[in-house]
């Protein structure tokens, strides 16, 4: 049988996940200075760790190639899908934000809204929650410059330290969610492995606890 299979997003949440990877006592030496490898053996250790982007972290899990994964809440909103959300690691902390131009709101006047954004769903989702018609526009990136060109009356996107937003003239109208890393499963590995899987499972959010005390 394969090893036990981890998927991490690659970027944001990579480092903080490679560190709670240490702490539970991994040689992660190849993880560091990974180059271009994107499948990595844990020297002695029976996790075998791919590298991916968010969404493709949750293919890899739903389709059961992966068994863990570890992604942003945003991504899980965004995307779906059919695997256990396990636990909320706390790291990755952000939010989605509806974000105006400054001094501008959203909600004024009787027009139609458009909103632009990375996350074409978690926006229809927030808007049907209000009962609302509002106009989507998918962003691929950078999506501050939407309303900036008056392409749109606001955005739904991420907000981290807020930094993005003061530098182009907008601010946070409403936040919208919280986001932090999350520990997904697939359904078909935690019951095939689970004496395996349990046990990582804790181990993994037992580590990010600790972390996230210190
Ligand atoms: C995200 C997000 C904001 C920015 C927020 O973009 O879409 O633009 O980070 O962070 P801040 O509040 O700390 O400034 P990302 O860096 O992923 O790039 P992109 O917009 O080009 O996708």
């Amino acid at each position: 049988m394969r090893k036990v299979r981890i998927a991490l997003t690659k970027g944001r949440l990579e480092n903080r996940t490679v560190d709670v990877l240490e702490h539970l006592g991994y040689d992660v030496s190849m993880l560091r200075s990974k180059g271009r490898k994107l499948i990595l053996e844990i020297p002695g250790a029976e996790i075998e760790v791919v590298l991916a982007k968010a969404a493709d972290v949750i293919t890899y899990v739903e389709h059961g190639v992966c068994d863990i994964g570890v992604v942003g809440k945003d991504t899980i909103m965004e995307h779906g899908g059919s695997f256990f959300e396990v636990a909320d690691l706390g790291f990755g902390r952000c939010k989605f934000a509806l974000a105006v131009k400054k001094g501008t709101d959203f909600y004024s006047g009787y027009s139609e809204k458009t909103v632009a954004t990375k996350y074409p769903n978690v926006a229809r989702n927030y808007f049907a929650d209000k009962s609302m018609d509002v106009r989507v526009i998918k962003i691929e990136g950078s999506v501050e410059l939407a309303p900036l060109l008056e392409l749109s009356d606001g955005i739904v996107d991420i907000v981290e330290t807020g930094t993005t937003l003061r530098e182009n003239g907008l601010e946070v109208q409403e936040d919208v969610a919280a986001v932090s890393a999350r520990l997904i499963v697939n359904p078909a590995s935690l019951k095939m492995r689970k004496k395996e899987l349990e046990p990582l499972i804790n181990a993994i959010q037992q580590a990010a606890r600790e972390m996230r005390l210190k």
